[in-house]
C-alpha cells in the first residue's frame, strides 16, 4: 500500500489517501484540543497512545461482533483503515455523571446512573456539536432508522466491553464518545477510542486519568496518558 497526499487535517489527526480508493491512512497528533478549539496544545506522546489503545480496543469488539474500520496498525502513529463516510454524530455512552451532563442536569458528578444513558450530538463544529434525539436525526436525514438501530446496538454492546476493559486495570469508565461510519452501504466503527474521548477514573480515588486533566489545567497531563498505557499493558 503506498501513502498518497493529505486528505484531511483534523484537531487529533491527519488523513492521507493511498493507491487504493477505499483505504485510507490515519496519523494521530500530539495536538490537544478543548471547548470547540478555543484551548489548544500539546501532549507528548499522546498520538502514539491513542492509535496503539484504540487498534487494540477495536480489535476486541471486532471479536464480539462490532465492525470497525481498522485495517491494520502501520507504525506507532499511523494506521491503514477502510475510508467511511462518518455519519454525522457523536455518540455518547454516561455510565457516571460527569461533564456537560453533570452541568446540563445540576447533578453532581461521579454520581453513580442507574442506567447507562445513550445521547446523540451533531457533529458540527459552527454550532458547537449541539446535543440532539433520534428525531432529529430521522428528520435532518443524518442516519436512517435502520442506522441508528444498528448504532445503538453497537455501542452498547461498546460500553460492555469497555467497561470489563478498563475495569481490569482499576479505571472506572465514566463516559465516552464514538462515531460511526458508512463504508459500502455498512455502518462500522470509525475514529477513536483513547483517553481523549474517554472519562478515565481511577477506581479507589476517582483520580481523573484522562482528557479532563488537560481541559481543566489539572497538571501531569502526558504522565495520566502514560499511566492509562501501561496500566492497560499497551506501553
Ligand atoms: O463534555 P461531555 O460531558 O459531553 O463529554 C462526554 C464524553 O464524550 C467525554 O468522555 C468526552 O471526552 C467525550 N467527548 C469527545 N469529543 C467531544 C465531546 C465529548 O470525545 N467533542
Amino acid at each position: 500500500m503506498e501513502k498518497r497526499e493529505q486528505l484531511y487535517e483534523g484537531k487529533a489527526k491527519k488523513v492521507f489517501a493511498t493507491d487504493d480508493p477505499d483505504v485510507v491512512i490515519v496519523s494521530y497528533k500530539d495536538d490537544a484540543t478543548a471547548f470547540n478549539g478555543e484551548k489548544k496544545g500539546t501532549i507528548v506522546g499522546k498520538g502514539a497512545i491513542n492509535n496503539r489503545m484504540t487498534n487494540h480496543v477495536f480489535k476486541l469488539f471486532e471479536k464480539a461482533g462490532v465492525p470497525t474500520h481498522l485495517i491494520e496498525e502501520l507504525n506507532d502513529r499511523e494506521t491503514a483503515v477502510k475510508k467511511v463516510d462518518i455519519v454525522p454524530l457523536e455518540v455518547i455512552i454516561r455510565n457516571v455523571a460527569a461533564g456537560s451532563f453533570s452541568k446540563r442536569m445540576g447533578v453532581e458528578e461521579g454520581r453513580e446512573l442507574l442506567c447507562p444513558i445513550l445521547e446523540f450530538s451533531y457533529k458540527n463544529d459552527d454550532l458547537g456539536d449541539p446535543f440532539i434525539n433520534d428525531d432529529y436525526a430521522l428528520a435532518l436525514g443524518l442516519a436512517t432508522k435502520d442506522e441508528l438501530a444498528k448504532i445503538r446496538e453497537y455501542t452498547l454492546k461498546v460500553n460492555e466491553i469497555m467497561k470489563e476493559y478498563f475495569l481490569q486495570a482499576n479505571l472506572k469508565l465514566i463516559d465516552f464518545k464514538i462515531e460511526f461510519g458508512r463504508f459500502h452501504g455498512e455502518i462500522l466503527l470509525a475514529d477513536e477510542v483513547s483517553p481523549d474521548t474517554c472519562r478515565l477514573w481511577d477506581k479507589d480515588t476517582n483520580e481523573k486519568l484522562d482528557k479532563d486533566r488537560f481541559r481543566r489545567d489539572l497538571g501531569n497531563v502526558e504522565e495520566a496518558y502514560q499511566e492509562v498505557f501501561k496500566r492497560l499493558g499497551l506501553a
